[in-house]
């Protein structure tokens, strides 16, 4: 990399976005010039603000709620993933044209990785509960492992449906009222509803039925251990916590703005939560 780092996230609110921490210490860490900030941009400015980052000579920027949708109409072009999972993550700017991508399957499979290195995704049977943004990049990244099939359930059923059309032969849709049973059998649960997230109401479920050998991971990260994953450990499950995700969906961006492939290990993690 020749010029300094300049690279922001964008949202709506976006104080409380632990991007710039994260990416402020892979700066540091590698003794790279540049900044990476958090910069507010309401919906009804979008547009503008994008040709604003552009004109400062932005590298690129991180993008999240509730701008992972409408970027995507902003964007010159938008890869595969991104286009799959129907949301815009992260920005290259290149000669004053926008390249979209997505990152949170990556970010999803590599804290699972990381977490669990013996943890075999393929030819399992996974849950997903939820079916929303992030259910659709945990779902993508499920299929590119070779899982063997996926339970999907989701509150609003039309909205499993609809994701369903990602990958008909994997996915089978079930009641959400059903959830518990649905877990006899499975080797990998995963929560991508905002359930047991700090002051959302809890996830209820029971389960009893799922296989002690099974793998839980629960995507909200506030707090780190939600009651899902007390619950699972508890009854001897092995589970991994959310935050991790976070983390690794950001290594992607920063290599495509610096070329380096940044690491995240505990210390960054530990920072991140403090
Ligand atoms: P994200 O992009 O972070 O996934 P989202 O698209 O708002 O956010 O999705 C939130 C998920 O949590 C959805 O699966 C939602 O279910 P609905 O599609 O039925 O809305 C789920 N969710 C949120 N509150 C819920 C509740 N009280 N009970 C069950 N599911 C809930």
């Amino acid at each position: 990399m020749t010029k300094p780092l300049k690279a922001c996230v964008i949202g709506y609110p976006i104080k409380h976005s632990k991007s710039p921490l994260i990416h402020g210490s892979w700066i540091h860490d590698h003794g790279l010039e540049g900044s990476y900030e958090a910069i507010e941009i309401h919906s009804d400015n979008l547009e503008n603000g994008i040709r604003n980052l552009i004109d400062q000579g932005y590298s690129g920027f991180s993008v999240t709620v509730p701008h992972k949708q409408t970027i995507m109409d902003l964007c010159d072009k938008i890869d595969e993933k991104a286009k799959t999972i129907g949301a815009v993550n992260t920005v290259i700017i290149k000669d004053g044209k926008l390249y979209g991508t997505n990152t949170d399957a990556f970010g999803f499979l590599e804290n699972i990785k990381q977490k669990e290195p013996d943890f075999n995704f393929e030819n399992i049977s996974c849950v997903v509960l939820g079916a929303g943004g992030a259910a659709r990049a945990v779902i993508y990244a499920l299929q590119k492992a070779g899982v063997k099939e996926i339970t999907l359930t989701n509150r609003t059923k039309e909205r499993a449906l609809d994701l369903q059309r990602m990958a008909p032969d994997l996915i089978r849709v079930e009641d959400w009222r059903d959830r518990n049973k649905l877990l006899k059998n499975k080797d990998f649960l995963v929560n991508t509803t905002s359930l047991g997230m700090q002051g959302q109401a809890l996830l209820e479920i029971d389960l009893d039925a799922l296989p002690q050998t099974a793998l839980v991971n629960d995507i909200v990260y506030a707090p780190l251990m939600t009651d899902l994953l007390t619950q699972a450990k508890e009854r001897g499950n092995k589970v991994v916590t959310g935050i991790g995700m976070l983390l690794h969906q950001a290594r992607p961006a920063f290599e495509l703005w610096t070329d380096i492939m940044p690491r995240v290990d505990q210390a960054l993690e530990d920072q991140i939560l403090k």
